[in-house]
């Protein structure tokens, strides 16, 4: 079986969750996207849903599986949320943004009374931080909204480079918010809920892919099946 496998598995075991006439927050990035399209098919099998996307990238996919949409202004509260990580520690705690999303991926998150988390079991870690922390900062003064990023990391004692994220072209990659984005190096982060507090202090920092206290469990697919894992780390076979 392939990663690939493993994140089908996961979106799978995700729908198990959706109950008829939910709210649903659709998460971004390549696990999310296999969720939304077997979503896509229990609406074409008349499960009546309505979802709200992380991303114009999600937007454009529920509508090609035929999820209905809707908005947070419509609907500001939501049933569940369902999206991937990049990193998940054993009380639940996520890095998310690798797709640069971060920002609309945690306003539906807060939005929804639950989130779910699915993943192939390399997205697990002991301690956040192998993956690159993505911060999503405005255009105007990056570079001292970098250095000031820089700053808070060095006081918890956290070093490496915090690199602006660009495409193919070198230009900085632009986000649905208009915003851009910086990848701190950092290595372990052994108090992420001190770096969280100290990078949304920063004038200029939008938003940061520390996802804390918003996932309520994780579906989390290998070669021995789903597990899933709720927050303090106890695990459950599906
Ligand atoms: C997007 C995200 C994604 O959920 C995260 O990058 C995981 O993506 P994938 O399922 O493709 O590994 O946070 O901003």
């Amino acid at each position: 079986m392939s990663i690939d496998d493993f994140k089908r598995a996961a979106a799978e075991a995700a729908l198990a969750h959706v109950r008829p006439g939910m709210k649903l927050g659709l998460g971004t990035g390549s696990t999310a996207a296999l969720f939304v399209e077997l979503l896509g098919e229990k609406v074409s099998q008349g499960l009546d849903v309505v979802g709200v996307p992380t991303s114009e990238s999600t937007r454009e996919l529920a509508e090609r599986y035929g999820v209905p949409l809707t908005t947070l202004k419509e609907e500001p509260e939501l049933d569940l949320t369902v999206d991937g990580a990049d990193e998940i520690d054993p009380q639940l705690r996520l890095i998310k943004g690798g797709g640069a999303a971060l920002l609309r991926e945690k306003i539906v998150a807060f939005a929804s009374k639950r989130m779910i988390v699915i993943a192939d079991d390399s997205k697990l870690v002991e301690t956040l931080g192998r993956f690159p922390l993505p911060i999503e900062v405005v255009p105007f003064g990056k570079e001292t909204t970098r250095r000031a990023v820089e700053r808070v990391a060095r006081d918890l004692g956290l070093s490496g480079e915090i690199d602006m994220r660009r495409a193919e072209d070198a230009c900085p990659i632009v986000t649905d918010g208009g915003h851009y984005i910086v990848d701190g190096k950092f290595g372990r982060i052994d108090r992420p809920e001190e770096l969280a507090a100290a990078l949304a202090a920063i004038p200029g920092v939008v938003e940061h892919g520390l996802f804390i206290g918003l996932a309520d469990l994780a579906l989390v697919a290998s070669a021995n099946g789903v597990v899933t894992i709720e927050p303090k780390g106890r695990s459950i076979p599906e």
